[in-house]
């Protein structure tokens, strides 16, 4: 039985090339990435976080962002939706620059993470969150908001509801393309994912909400399932499961693209990926980082079982 209404389709954010690559040991080289982008493209996935517009000497796997987007638009042009991370002006500037077709700027719940990611207070990540709307806005940029620690703070622990409420609301206001609440440690679980999504979808617009998740408690997919449940039909995943924060001890992989796409199609959403190319581009991805990856469908994907079910 099918769980979604007449082939609804589901919004698929591959965040692979950003916060799957940022905290890699090996550092891709741009050909690497283009022949990584390339892949996801085939796979059918439109919307792509190519990377980070961030200080290099903070992030240095993510310093070549500019001549990523700049070779991916070249190649692509209107084809695929590029969004680059952003944190303050310098790098709102340099993603301007680049051309990316839009920006994911990112605040903190959290005052201990916001000072060690974004190195002021989360009132202070918050005020330029809606000063860099409004820049985008006036440049023609696509807007989205991420909202890190909306759950649980590797520092802080729990994060209340109203804390992030209070970040939210002040975001809302400037009316961003799309909010995003990130489990950035992947510490939530799917009751409070739910209680989440039931109170801000009818507080903001649900069609416009994101859900972020981190596989860390092996939650990802059954917290997927807790925001489908509440409507929310935009959702971040990473190729391969890839993924962590450099600033958030215990961050662990994505939510994997493979399993959100294979859970969104057998409850019978449409996502535009096909699967049999997403698996071809997590092979290569785990050549280019020299180590096995993939979701939690791995196993089953790769078994025999499989060809009789599918
Ligand atoms: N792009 C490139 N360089 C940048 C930059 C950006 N967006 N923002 C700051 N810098 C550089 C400055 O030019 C300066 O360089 P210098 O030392 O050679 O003069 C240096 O970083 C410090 O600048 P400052 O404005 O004092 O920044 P900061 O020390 O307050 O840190 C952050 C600013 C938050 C931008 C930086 O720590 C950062 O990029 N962190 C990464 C956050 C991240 O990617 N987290 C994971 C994803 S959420
Ligand atoms: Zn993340």
């Amino acid at each position: 039985m099918s769980g979604a209404n007449q082939r609804e389709f589901v919004s698929v954010c591959e965040v692979g090339p950003r916060d799957g690559l940022q905290n890699e040991r090996v550092h891709l080289a741009l050909e690497d990435k283009s022949q990584l982008v390339a892949g996801l493209v085939k796979a059918g996935l439109r919307k792509i976080e190519i990377g980070s517009f961030v200080s290099p000497k903070a992030v240095p796997a993510m310093a070549d962002t500019d001549a990523l987007t700049t070779r991916v638009k070249r190649t692509y042009g209107t084809g695929i939706r590029t969004l680059g991370l952003v944190v303050n002006a310098q790098g709102f500037d340099r993603a301007l620059a680049a051309g990316v077709d839009g920006v994911c700027i990112v605040t903190v719940v959290s005052d201990t993470l916001c000072q060690k990611n974004n190195r002021c207070s989360s009132q202070q990540a918050t005020d330029t969150a809606v000063a860099l709307i409004k820049r985008a806005k006036e440049s023609g940029l696509s807007t989205r908001v991420d909202v890190a620690t909306s759950w649980v703070c590797p520092y802080e622990g729990q994060v209340p509801l109203d804390a992030v409420q209070r970040v939210a609301d002040q975001v809302w206001e400037y009316q961003p393309d799309e909010l995003a609440f990130c489990d950035s440690i992947g510490h939530a679980h799917p009751y409070q994912v739910a209680k989440l999504f039931a109170a801000f979808g009818e507080r903001y617009d649900r069609s416009r909400l994101v859900a972020h998740f981190h596989d860390t408690q092996a939650l990802g997919l059954a917290n997927a399932t807790a925001a489908l449940f509440q409507g929310i039909r935009r959702f971040d995943a990473s190729v391969g499961g890839l993924g962590g924060c450099p600033f958030a001890p215990g961050a662990k992989g994505n939510l994997a693209t493979e399993d959100l796409v294979h859970l969104c199609h057998l409850s019978g959403f449409e996502t535009g990926v096909q699967l049999d190319d997403l698996w071809a581009t997590v092979a290569l991805l785990e050549q280019q980082i020299g180590r096995p990856l993939g979701g939690q469908s791995r196993s089953w994907f790769h078994s025999t079982q499989r060809t009789q079910h599918n």
